[in-house]
C-alpha cells in the first residue's frame, strides 16, 4: 500500500538537514580546538583557540570577571626576536587549558624617539586592576631601543578594558631621591672606591651595604626583571631586580598603582637573583626567584617572609627531581592562584629558546605543599585535578 506523504513526513528530512548544519557550524574545527587542551603538557608547543603555539613570553595572568587574562611578550622569529617588533601580547581563558587569542594589549611605537618605539626591549608585562579607579594597569620591565640593557626601566600603560588597547604612560628609574626603609643613615653618606674589583670580598661588602644604591640614588634605582603583588588588603607591590641585578627591591605603588609612593626594601644585596614571582599563602609570603644567567636556566631559590617588609627568609631550591637544578629548563615568571580551590598555585616559568624567541615554550607545574614548603615536581602531563587531593 502506498502511504500518501504527510506534511511532516516531508518536513522531518528537511529538519533533520538543518539540525545537521546547525550541529556541524557549532563543532566547526576551531571550536574542536578550543577544547582541545584537557591538561598541561609542559615543553610542549601549546596552541590557541586558531591552533597557534601561544605567544606571551615572559608572562603574567590578570583574573577578572570569572576570566583569566594571560599578558605577555610577543616574541617574534630569529635573530633580533627577543626585541619588541610588536609588543604585549594578550590571551583569555575560563579553564586555563585553552586561550584565545585577544590580539596585542600594547602595540610598540613606531614614532622615532618613543620609549617603546619598536625594536626596543618590553619584557615581563604585569597587569593588575584597580578597584578605585576602574583602570588595568600594566607595568613592564622596558630598556631604550639601541642601548641595550643599560636603561633599566620600569614602564606604565593603562586601559579601560582589560585586554587593551592600552596607553603608554611613562617609564621612569623607581624611588629617585629615596633610601630605603630601615637603611641606615651611617651608610647614606659612606664613600666607595669606585674602582673596587667586581666579585672580590671587598665588594661583595660594597654591594651589600649599597654602593649601586648611592650611584642611582638622584635618578632612580635600576628596574629590570618585574613583578606585581596585589596584597589582600588591595595594596600593590612592584618587585624588581635592581643594583646591576644584584639586588631585589619591593617598593609599594600607590593607591592607584600608577606611581611609586617611595617606600621599598631592598632584598638579599648581593644576592644576584632575578625573575621574582610572588604570592601569598596562609599570610605567609613567597618569593621565587632565578639566578642570573642570561636565558640559559638555573637553580631557582625561594624565598619567605611573614611581612612583605621582611625579614625575607631563604628556603632553598623549591625544585625537587631531576634537572630541579635547571628549574626544569626555566625560568619563573609567575606564580598563578587558581580561583575556586584551595591552596592551588601554579609554577609558570618560560623556556627560553634565544635563537628563535618565537619558539620559546611554557613550564606550567603544580606547586605542592610538603612538610609546609613549596615544592615543584616534574609532570609531564597533569590537569587541575592534582589540587583536589
Ligand atoms: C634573563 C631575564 O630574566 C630575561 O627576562 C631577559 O632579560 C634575559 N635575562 C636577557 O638576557
Amino acid at each position: 500500500m502506498k502511504v500518501k506523504p504527510t506534511i511532516a513526513s516531508k518536513t522531518f528530512p528537511v529538519l533533520l538537514a538543518l539540525l545537521a548544519i546547525v550541529a556541524l557550524i557549532s563543532c566547526s574545527p576551531k571550536e574542536q580546538v578550543a577544547k582541545y587542551n584537557h591538561s598541561f603538557k609542559p615543553g610542549e608547543i601549546w596552541v590557541d583557540t586558531d591552533s597557534v603555539h601561544i605567544n606571551a613570553h615572559g608572562g603574567g595572568i590578570l583574573y577578572y570577571n570569572n576570566t583569566y587574562y594571560w599578558f605577555g611578550e610577543f616574541k617574534t622569529a630569529g635573530k633580533g626576536g627577543n626585541s619588541a617588533q610588536v609588543g604585549v601580547s594578550c590571551y583569555s581563558s575560563t579553564d586555563l587549558y585553552n586561550w584565545k587569542n585577544e590580539g596585542i594589549a600594547l602595540p610598540v611605537s613606531n614614532e622615532a624617539g618613543s620609549d617603546i618605539e619598536k625594536g626596543a626591549v618590553i619584557e615581563r608585562p604585569k597587569v593588575i586592576y584597580n578597584e578605585m579607579t576602574g583602570k588595568f594597569v600594566m607595568w613592564f620591565h622596558l630598556e631604550l631601543k639601541g642601548q641595550g640593557y643599560g636603561a633599566a626601566r620600569t614602564a606604565l600603560a593603562v586601559s579601560d578594558k582589560a585586554t587593551g588597547p592600552y596607553t603608554f604612560v611613562k617609564s621612569l628609574r623607581p624611588n629617585a631621591q629615596e633610601w630605603p626603609v630601615d637603611y641606615s643613615e651611617e651608610l647614606k653618606t659612606k664613600e666607595y672606591d669606585p674602582e673596587l674589583k667586581w666579585w672580590t670580598p671587598d665588594w661583595y661588602k660594597a654591594i651589600d651595604e649599597g654602593m649601586f644604591l648611592q650611584r642611582e640614588f638622584e635618578g632612580g634605582q635600576m628596574a629590570r626583571d618585574m613583578q606585581l603583588f596585589v596584597d589582600d588588603d588591595g595594596k600593590a607591590y612592584h618587585i624588581h631586580a635592581s643594583e646591576d641585578n644584584l639586588t631585589l627591591h619591593i617598593s609599594e605603588l600607590t593607591d592607584d598603582y600608577q606611581d611609586f609612593t617611595g617606600k621599598y626594601i631592598r632584598i638579599f644585596p648581593a644576592g644576584h637573583n632575578e625573575a621574582p614571582a610572588l604570592f601569598k599563602k596562609d599570610g605567609t609570603y613567597y618569593l621565587m626567584a632565578s639566578g642570573c644567567t642570561g636565558w640559559d636556566p638555573n637553580a631557582a631559590r625561594l624565598f619567605e617572609a611573614k611581612s612583605i617588609w621582611g625579614p625575607w627568609e631563604s628556603m632553598g631550591n623549591p625544585c625537587v627531581g631531576e634537572d630541579a637544578d635547571l628549574t626544569f629548563h626555566s625560568q619563573s615568571t609567575y606564580i598563578l592562584p587558581v580561583q575556586g580551590k584551595e591552596d592551588a598555585f601554579i609554577y609558570m616559568g618560560d623556556r627560553w629558546t634565544p635563537k628563535n624567541p618565537i619558539d620559546g615554550r611554557y613550564i606550567w607545574l603544580p606547586i605542592q605543599f610538603v612538610a609546609g614548603k613549596p615544592t615543584i615536581k616534574w609532570a609531564e602531563d597533569w590537569d587541575l585535578s592534582v589540587f583536589d587531593n
